[in-house]
């Protein structure tokens, strides 16, 4: 059957729901429409941008009738600005989609009809959570500016003035340089053409400990005054380290080698009583009040006793591990990152951990190392990036068996198809998944999960 629908047609919906990802979703006689900028309850009129054979997508571009939960988004870069989706969504109504994906993906991926799900825990508070910010530099008629993607689009900047979901300093220190590129009549790069200078801007903040770490990417060459740079930034007190990357390819990243102009090279952020060494490449939770509380609820899932050998895989800079070891015996820690292993082996230091031990490695692939050097576990935690365990780790874990499996996911989608992996060829049980919003206005969910396996 030919979909109902053509690409530009224009058509009157009426949004039911939020699919996972945060478009709306509605229907025409059964066919189902993705509406970006729907919200439930709402009627609009949206425009047809893509056609398949089960289903289209939409752009809403007028609403004609608001749903009851739609509320004003207080930021005035809203919904220009590609950061956030729903600002305009009452939160609780955020918290509800959020806990249906979870929900969905576990009920359509694993296979669980009535799946062990805990009611979501809200976000402490729902705006100026981020410990980190990325900015990208472009031009407008006043010269080189630093703003966010816009919605929608990869190769359009946004100038931000102010962003809800950073701090008061965070949006002072990308103002302040915003100043300086132009009092130092710098030119902001230019994907298209690849001329120009600035590239990107990373502020990283430890939120418990006042410190702000800076890193300014460039295209290659110093084309700036350092000491005037570093003038200009320490006029922050938070700002306690300065660090400088050039980016020489195409691609638009900001985990590259950094050489540092200023300070200390790494900041401290303090999250349920450790105390944490940050880098700027390291990979820390971006909400520090949520981390504090998502680690609470994997310490909790873990169930420790005292006697028990623990793995932190995906351990990052040691977060989950280090707040794990004094109720374990021994615990052990893989990590892609150099840099994030050497800020868990610093961490641990710090702390005065004395039974950690951190490596760097791909899980996949020194797992049965591990094995061998630190005999079978009895907790395994895992908190893996956004597309899951890959085929090799989740095999490794699923032949080591350990009773207890500790599975920390920032993806639905990609817990719920490890879960039925698991559970199929493994023998474990779900028995408890805790979705937490760590953030609010994004279409980002994160759900702790518990795996338990009986002994053959
Ligand atoms: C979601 S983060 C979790 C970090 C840490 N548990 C925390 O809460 O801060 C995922 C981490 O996995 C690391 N990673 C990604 N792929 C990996 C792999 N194949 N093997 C080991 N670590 C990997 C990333 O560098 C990142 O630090």
């Amino acid at each position: 059957m030919a979909a109902p629908v053509q690409r530009d047609q224009e058509l009157e919906l009426t949004v039911d729901s939020l699919a996972y990802g945060g478009n709306g979703v509605a229907r025409l006689d059964g066919f189902v429409v993705f509406v970006r900028s729907g919200l439930p309850g709402d009627t609009v009129r949206a425009r047809v941008t893509k056609v398949q054979r089960r289903h289209a997508e939409a752009i809403a571009t007028e609403v004609i009738a608001a749903g009851p939960q739609r509320v004003d988004a207080p930021c005035a870069h809203y919904p220009a600005c590609g950061g956030c989706r729903f600002q305009d969504l009452a939160y609780d109504a955020q918290l509800a989609a959020k806990h249906q994906w979870v929900a969905d993906s576990l009920q359509r991926l694993a296979g669980l009809s009535d799946p062990p799900l805990e009611p979501i825990v809200p976000a402490a508070s729902q705006f100026g959570y981020r410990n980190k910010m990325e900015y990208s530099f472009t031009t407008n008629d006043g010269g080189p500016t630093l703003g966010l993607h816009r919605a929608g689009r990869w190769d359009e900047v946004l100038e931000i003035e102010k962003c809800w979901l950073t701090s008061d300093v965070g949006n002072a220190i990308r103002n302040r340089v915003r100043e300086w590129a132009r009092e130092e009549r710098l030119a902001a790069y230019d994907q298209e053409t690849h001329d120009g200078y600035l590239r990107h801007l990373v502020v990283r903040e430890g939120r418990n400990t006042g410190q702000a770490l800076v890193q300014l990417v460039t295209a290659r060459g110093e084309r700036f005054d350092r000491e005037r740079l570093i003038e200009v930034l320490t006029e922050f007190p938070e700002v306690k380290s300065i660090h400088w990357s050039v980016n020489r390819g195409a691609a638009e990243v900001t985990n590259l080698p950094t050489d540092l102009l200023w300070g200390e090279d790494a900041i401290e952020e303090e999250i349920g009583g450790l105390r944490l060494r940050v880098r700027p490449n390291a990979f820390l939770q971006t909400n520090t009040e949520m981390a504090e509380r998502l680690y609470a609820i994997a310490r909790d899932l873990a169930a420790l006793q005292g006697g028990e050998t623990v793995y932190d895989l995906y351990c990052g800079i040691g977060t989950i591990g280090l707040s794990m070891a004094a109720s374990a015996l021994t615990v052990w820690g893989i990590e892609i990152s150099e840099e994030s292993v050497a800020c868990a082996i610093e961490n641990q230091e710090l702390n005065s951990v004395g039974n950690a031990a951190f490596f760097a490695g791909n899980v996949g692939e020194v797992l049965a190392e591990l094995r061998d050097r630190a005999g079978d576990p009895d907790v395994v935690v895992v908190d893996p990036p956004r597309a899951g365990l890959a085929g090799k780790a989740l095999r490794r874990l699923g032949e080591i068996g350990a009773p207890r499996v500790v599975y920390v996911s920032c993806n639905p989608t990609t817990l719920a198809s490890d879960v039925k992996r698991l559970s199929d060829d493994y023998g474990y049980r779900l028995v408890h998944a805790q979705p937490v919003d760590m953030f609010p206005h994004t279409p980002h969910v994160e759900c702790a999960a518990l795996l338990l396996r009986d002994a053959p």
